[in-house]
């Protein structure tokens, strides 16, 4: 082809000896007129040339490439020795390498792409990428940025060479390189590089890449070494990273689709346990364990909602090195929990260990060695259940789609819960309520008859009436159970009233009547403990209450003493008056209606009273 070679020696203090051939290109001498002259000063202006002119003259083979206009120069040099097997001198070749060039730069971006295959996950790549650079181009430094939102943050996930430090500067890195942009030979006015390499030597060469596959950044690959990249090695340096983007893409889909099938597979199995199971530990323990290791944590708890005493306690737990003290006890006000639960939302607290002394749980933090922490609501049907809590003992690197995740997990947990607590509570109602409602409620019930024998044979029709004004007042029918036992509880505080009171012939004392008029206050301590017994205890409470304020035992008036309690006192003193009593006799029927109607708006509700004449047709 005609390539122009020019093959000189220079002897060992780099004088040259010879030349044949064209002079390459810039030198505007002859090649006679080198002979004799220092290559560092004919060269001066390639510093590439000499920095290989050197090498050479310490005795190892170099080569250097120059970029000058469309053209590549190649220059090799070989030392010889003489005689002594001292240093005698250097042979060069120089030639246009363009075409060869072009070979070279294919070759080296076919050794990357074979390195490249070679890694099987997204971790191994940046090391894969410095080496071949390092292989190819003999660099010094390099760094790489990645990020996985567009526009950052991004972080520097590997360093090495005279950079190897610089990964303990672990802050976010923004705006770094999102478009195209190739920094050579850069004068370290560059905000990242003052950032984040500021040991770096001098006006040393660094170029930057941004790495884009897909028209998405997905960071940026930095080399450095000191001696200049000529363009052709810039090429080079931009095909690797080129290379490397697309790589690194390709990894990170194929890792998501990885991980969005085990994440769905993670999901479907929590469905079976929900569906599968009415043990509602053993649901939550298996959500546990997807959340552990679907979004990588070492240890995640769920709080439940205490249905009786409406505090977040401690329902299942995983990853805990051991178990606290803490853990069992419901949470105060000031906990991480409650935090989540008056917001309704996500708290994050990525370092636990600087608010460590000001949190309840502190201690077991720092025992734990727990770093980062975040704590989500349980919600379903727009009902709060509790909380998910998850723990690291490192900082965790979150995304979107991580969020995304852990707020699944949350309504998965939320569904699970509620499902429990319809069969919870079904359970509750059939099992309690049949057998330890009905044994309890008519021992006590029985317990009175054969104290207070009055009121022997009433009760149930005294419930049966209270009912029915009850429903004709417009109480809500899912409330009625609570007027049944409300009304068949209502004097089961005169268990705390003496006999000798209770069945007196006469007329009570005023100490007598301070006693008797107990008997609604001791109902409620009584009965205030019994959870499924609460809500009934307007009646025994209340029942005794006066539309015009003059009742016992709070003086209440109006419409301040609950409809249940209103309409049982008309109930009550119907009944009472109707029958006999150790201290009279009963009354006749047409005088306890006209007493009921004359009581209207003193002692009773005027509105209940009319109801009551309509609902039990009593004639004028
Ligand atoms: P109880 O016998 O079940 O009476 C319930 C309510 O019916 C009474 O509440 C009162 O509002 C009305 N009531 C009952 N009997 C009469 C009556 O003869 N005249 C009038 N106007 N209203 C009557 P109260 O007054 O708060 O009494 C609560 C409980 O105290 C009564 O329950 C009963 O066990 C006892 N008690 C009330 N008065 C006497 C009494 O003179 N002697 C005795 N030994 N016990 C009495
Ligand atoms: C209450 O439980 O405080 C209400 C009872 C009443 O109004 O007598
Ligand atoms: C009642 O309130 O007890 C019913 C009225 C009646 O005795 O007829
Ligand atoms: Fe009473």
């Amino acid at each position: 082809m005609g390539a122009p070679v020019t093959i000189w020696i220079i002897n060992h203090k780099g004088i040259f000896q010879y030349i044949e051939g064209d002079v390459p290109f810039g030198l505007d001498t002859l090649p006679g007129e080198v002979v004799g002259r220092s290559i560092f000063k004919v060269y001066a202006d390639y510093p590439e040339v000499l920095d290989s002119v050197r090498l050479a003259l310490s005795g190892e083979k170099s080569r250097a490439l120059i970029n000058h206009g469309q053209r590549i120069w190649e220059y090799q040099f070989h030392p010889f020795q003489g005689t002594q097997k001292n240093l005698k001198g250097v042979i060069g070749i120089s030639f246009d390498s363009s075409p060869e060039r072009q070979l070279w730069y294919q070759e080296a971006l076919m050794d990357t792409a074979a390195a490249l295959r070679k890694a099987r996950t997204h971790g191994e790549m940046p090391s894969l990428i410095v080496e071949q650079l390092q292989k190819l181009l003999r660099i010094n430094q390099a760094a790489l940025v990645v990020g996985s939102p567009p526009g950052g943050p991004y972080e520097l996930i590997f360093s090495w060479g005279d950079w190897d430090q610089i990964c303990e500067n672990n802050e976010p890195i923004t705006g770094l390189l999102t478009d195209p942009q190739v920094i050579n030979n850069l004068n370290l006015n560059n905000r990242f590089i003052e950032n984040y390499f500021p040991q770096s030597p001098g006006p040393s060469p660094i170029y930057g890449s941004p790495l884009i596959a897909h028209d998405e950044t997905l960071g940026a690959l930095w080399v450095g070494r000191h001696k200049p990249f000529s363009a052709a090695e810039s090429q080079l340096i931009q095909g690797v990273a080129e290379m490397s983007a697309s790589a690194l893409q390709r990894a990170k889909q194929h890792e998501l689709t990885q991980r969005h099938l085990e994440r769905i597979a993670a999901l479907h199995s929590i469905d079976q346990a929900i569906s599968g199971s009415f043990n509602l530990s053993l649901t939550l323990h298996i959500i546990l364990e997807q959340v552990v290791s679907q979004l990588d944590v070492d240890a995640a708890d769920i709080f439940l909602i205490d249905p009786d005493t409406q505090q977040p306690t401690y329902a299942e737990g995983l990853g805990f090195r051991r178990y606290q003290p803490q853990m069992g006890i419901s949470q105060t006000r000031e906990g991480l929990v409650w935090r989540v639960l008056q917001k309704r939302e996500l708290v994050s607290i990525p370092n636990l260990q600087k608010d460590a002394p000001t949190l309840v749980r502190g201690g077991m933090f720092s025992v734990e060695g727990f770093q980062s922490y975040y704590g989500v609501p349980l919600i379903a049907k727009g009902k709060i259940q509790g909380v998910l809590e998850v723990f690291h003992r490192k900082p965790l690197r979150v995304d979107n789609e991580w969020f995304e995740f852990l707020n699944t997990f949350g309504t998965q947990a939320a569904i699970a819960i509620d499902n429990a607590a319809l069969v919870e509570n079904l359970r509750r109602t059939n099992l309690e309520l049949d057998q330890a409602y009905q044994a309890t409620l008519e021992g006590w019930v029985r317990a009175l008859y054969l104290r207070d024998r009055s009121t022997e044979g009433h009760t149930q029709r005294v419930v049966e009436r209270a009912l029915k004004l009850a429903q004709a007042v417009g109480i809500p029918d899912k409330q009625l159970v609570h007027i049944r036992r409300g009304a068949l509880l209502h004097d089961i505080g005169k268990l705390g009233v003496p006999d000798k009171i209770l069945n007196k012939p006469g007329p009570l004392s005023a100490e007598e009547w301070i006693l008797m008029r107990k008997h609604p206050g001791y109902a409620r301590e009584m009965l205030e403990p019994i959870e499924f017994l609460r809500p009934a205890l307007l009646i025994p409470y209340g029942h005794h209450e006066k539309w015009d304020g003059s009742g016992y035992p709070e003086g209440v008036k109006g419409t301040r003493i609950p409809i249940e309690a209103r309409v049982f006192a008309v109930i009550d003193v119907c009944d009472a008056l109707n029958s006999p009593r150790p201290y009279r006799e009963a009354w006749p029927e047409n005088k306890v209606h006209q007493y009921i109607r004359e009581q209207a708006g003193t002692h009773f509700d005027p509105q209940v009273v009319s109801t009551w004449e309509k609902v039990f047709q009593i004639p004028d």
